[in-house]
């Protein structure tokens, strides 16, 4: 365990393969808070995956499920949330985050998210001709808001969890 202890809700922002619920579940283990998962939480209350809600409901419907559960996740004592990477692009859950709690934008580059995400096929938006163009456009358009974010932390390749994880807890402190 560690020495700090959390005030408020922390709130992980940042692409695809950043790392965020890798990181998230590890700083909760150390500082010994909650850790909910937002898109694991929609899967739950839906009894469905990501991508079938996608497929079934449409983005829009994923969208409306992703800033109730985050609203809800703000609310109670303070904890580790993880978002889906297109939670804080919507302003409204972006003044829900900071003024309940605090984001931190998980900051890695193109080639780190594209080596992490180009095995799984778990991601709906990357289920096009060219993952990694689609990839490269949706990390250009973002920066800029995910910029927005309480916190930053830069994301080295070959940080480990726990590395990281500490550099997380030393920028909250
Ligand atoms: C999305 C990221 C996913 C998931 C959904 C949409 C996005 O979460 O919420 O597929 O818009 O970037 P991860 O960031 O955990 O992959």
């Amino acid at each position: 365990g560690q020495q700090y202890q959390l005030h408020s809700t922390v709130v992980l922002v940042g692409m695809m393969g950043s790392g965020k619920t890798a990181i998230g579940r590890s700083l909760a283990a150390s500082l010994e808070v909650p850790f909910v998962d937002s898109d694991a939480a929609i899967e739950e209350a839906a009894a469905l995956s990501i991508a079938e809600i996608f497929k079934r409901d449409g983005e829009a419907f994923f969208r409306e499920r992703e800033s109730e559960v985050i609203r809800r996740l703000l609310t109670g004592p303070p904890r580790i949330v993880s978002t889906g990477g297109g939670a804080f692009l919507a302003e409204r859950n972006r003044t829900a985050i900071d003024q309940m709690g605090i984001s931190v934008w998980l900051d890695a580059d193109l080639q780190t998210l594209w080596e992490r995400v180009r095995h799984k096929d778990t991601r709906p938006l990357l289920r096009t001709a060219d993952p990694k163009a689609t990839l490269t456009t949706i990390f250009h358009e973002r920066t800029p808001i995910y910029a927005k974010a309480g916190l930053r932390i830069p994301i080295a390749a070959e940080a480990s969890i726990e590395e990281t994880t500490q550099t997380v807890v030393d920028t909250l402190a």
